[in-house]
């Protein structure tokens, strides 16, 4: 869908808000970054005119390595002040990857088996890295994986330094993601673009072909994938791709 990136929110905020209705009890798989602060807002919006949330379990894509939760820059910070303060979901069934475990390892076997204890992920959010990252699955990462410890490239850092006071140093040069294969195994993936930065890794994750120095381009493989574009972030497509209409 290529619109404005006013109606990509409400639109993206509309596919959840009918799984909630129709399953309260829905996992949703969650993402951060700049693209999904529209979708939190109406989400929020939606709170506050009714939708319920008390049902609902969260897993997040991925955490930084070494930043604690309280740390401004942390994905967990993140969530609390963008989406989690102004919705119902209980504290219990909020989940994201811990960056400050002792047992790093262990924390990604128990995300893994959090998530299939929730019974799946029903819709997972995820945005899209210029270098068609999704979640911090970077290129060269095995479709393979589940939940791990990634080293994030040097773009990503560069990308993310403005969450850092535009400080790269402050970045941290690892991250906790769920895997490719993680993100996979989720009934249903709504991937939100927006921006002309993005137009090049979205037409080579939708058009181009399967590989793992494009992550994305494993979602060409997946059942059901919604693509939220806007005008500016489709720019790079053949509109009368066949894939693409199928993804849209
Ligand atoms: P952004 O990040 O939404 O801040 O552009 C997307 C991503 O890196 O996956």
């Amino acid at each position: 869908m290529f619109s404005g990136k006013d109606a990509l929110d409400n639109f993206a905020a509309t596919i959840i808000k009918e799984q909630i209705e129709a399953h309260s009890a829905s996992v949703l798989g969650l993402a951060t970054g700049s693209t999904p602060l529209g979708l939190y807002d109406r989400l929020q919006q939606m709170h506050r005119h009714g939708l319920d949330f008390s049902g609902v379990t969260t897993f997040n894509l991925d955490e930084y390595l070494g930043l604690s939760g309280d740390h401004p820059a942390s994905y967990r910070h993140y969530m609390q002040e963008h989406l989690f303060a102004g919705i119902n979901v209980p504290k219990s069934n909020i989940h994201i990857p811990d960056g400050t475990a002792n047992d790093v390892e262990a924390e990604c076997a128990a995300y893994e088996k959090a998530i299939m204890a929730a019974g799946g992920i029903d819709i997972q959010v995820t945005g899209i890295g210029h270098n068609g990252h999704i979640g911090f699955n970077e290129p060269g990462t095995e479709f393979g994986c589940t939940t791990h410890v990634v080293t994030l490239d040097e773009s990503t850092r560069q990308a993310n330094a403005r969450f850092f006071d535009n400080s790269l140093e402050q970045v941290p040069r690892q991250a906790v993601t769920m895997g490719i294969k993680t993100i996979m195994q989720a009934r249903k993936i709504l991937l939100l673009a927006s921006g002309k930065d993005k137009a090049e890794a979205v037409a080579g994750a939708l058009e181009g072909s399967v590989t793992t120095r494009l992550p994305a381009s494993v979602l060409q493989l997946h059942p059901r994938v919604v693509v939220l574009l806007d005008e500016a972030a489709a720019a790079g497509l053949a509109h009368d791709n066949p894939m693409v209409k199928h993804l849209a």
